[in-house]
């Protein structure tokens, strides 16, 4: 029975170290080693290989980050659990993200560096913490974990997510309906949905258009759920403030795309949140004893809903 580690060295030695202590009975290889695809039960990788089909007792098949919309499903055996990485460094790095880029956008950071760039020393009105209203697009575990960090600023906070949720001091809106609302009432929308077919182009003309005027956007989502030009005409015409962007469509945008120097945009490199090998290995050492417990892993994904 092993575990196959589909990905860089670096990390799989860390892997590695962990499974020997903590589970020496299972066989542990990384993708540049000889195995017999045959003994492996678990396999964490990226995206899925393209000869998955050699893996013919695969059980388990770990995202080695928080998303899995670079997995084709229909190419993933129906019997073979799909589990996204819950681990404690995705989920600090994820609430330091949310919080930067919360303050960045209510504190004018992105205004101020702006007439930094034209010498200009001038103080800009700026809404007190209690009179702004942040509006998170997506309820998971993520969101879950940024909110608390967000709840001691003293924010108004609101969510909306697919089916109804319930998170104490915070408004939650949920499903189709009640998107109109939940916009209409959000200065600072900040983007952490999953990718589904759902979800893709959702940050769109219509739905800026429902923020109040001079509302922000921090995307930590996905990509493809942007309209970047939607953006940009949003930006320009001054009905959105500022943005920022941890995620594009493509990544990196090519050197001449408008958003590299739009001046009321910052962009970072999708380092928001970044799987940390040595807690990562211990949740899927974790998920690996739940499962052969009878028990589902932290993380599975819903095959129908896709995350
Ligand atoms: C990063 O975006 C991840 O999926 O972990």
């Amino acid at each position: 029975m092993a575990f196959l580690f589909n990905s860089d060295a670096a990390r799989g030695a860390i892997f590695r170290k962990a499974f020997a202590c903590e589970l020496p009975d299972l066989e542990f290889y990384h993708c540049s080693e000889n195995f017999d695809p045959e003994k492996v039960r678990y396999l964490l990788t990226w995206s899925a290989p393209d000869d998955l089909s050699r893996f013919c007792n695969l059980e388990l098949l770990f995202s080695i980050g928080a998303g899995v919309d670079q997995f084709k499903p229909e190419t993933i055996p129906g019997h073979v659990k799909l589990v996204r990485m819950v681990e404690d460094g995705i989920v600090r790095m994820m609430q330091e993200y949310v919080v930067l880029g919360v303050l960045t956008l209510h504190r004018e950071m992105v205004a101020y560096r702006e007439q930094q760039s034209r010498g200009v020393w001038q103080a800009l009105a700026t809404s007190q913490a209690t009179d702004r209203r942040i509006g998170f697009l997506g309820l998971g575990m993520l969101a879950q974990a940024a909110i608390d960090r967000l709840k001691p600023f003293r924010f108004s906070l609101a969510t909306w997510s697919r089916s109804k949720k319930v998170v104490e001091g915070v408004a939650c809106f949920h499903g189709d309906d009640q998107l109109g609302d939940f916009l209409r009432g959000t200065d600072i929308l900040v983007c952490l949905l999953p990718l589904t077919e759902q979800t893709s182009g959702i940050l769109n003309a219509r739905l800026f258009s429902l923020l109040p005027a001079g509302a922000r956007l921090l995307h930590v989502g996905r990509g493809p759920q942007l309209d970047q030009g939607a953006l940009i005409e949003a930006l320009d015409s001054g009905h959105l403030a500022a943005a920022m962007l941890d995620v594009t469509d493509p990544e990196p945008l090519p050197e001449s795309h408008p958003l590299w120097s739009h001046p009321k945009v910052i962009i970072t490199p999708h380092i928001a949140s970044v799987t940390q090998p040595h807690s990562a290995a211990q949740a899927v050492i974790e998920n690996i004893r739940l499962h052969r417990a009878g028990q589902n892993p932290i993380g599975l994904v819903d095959r129908a809903l896709g995350y």
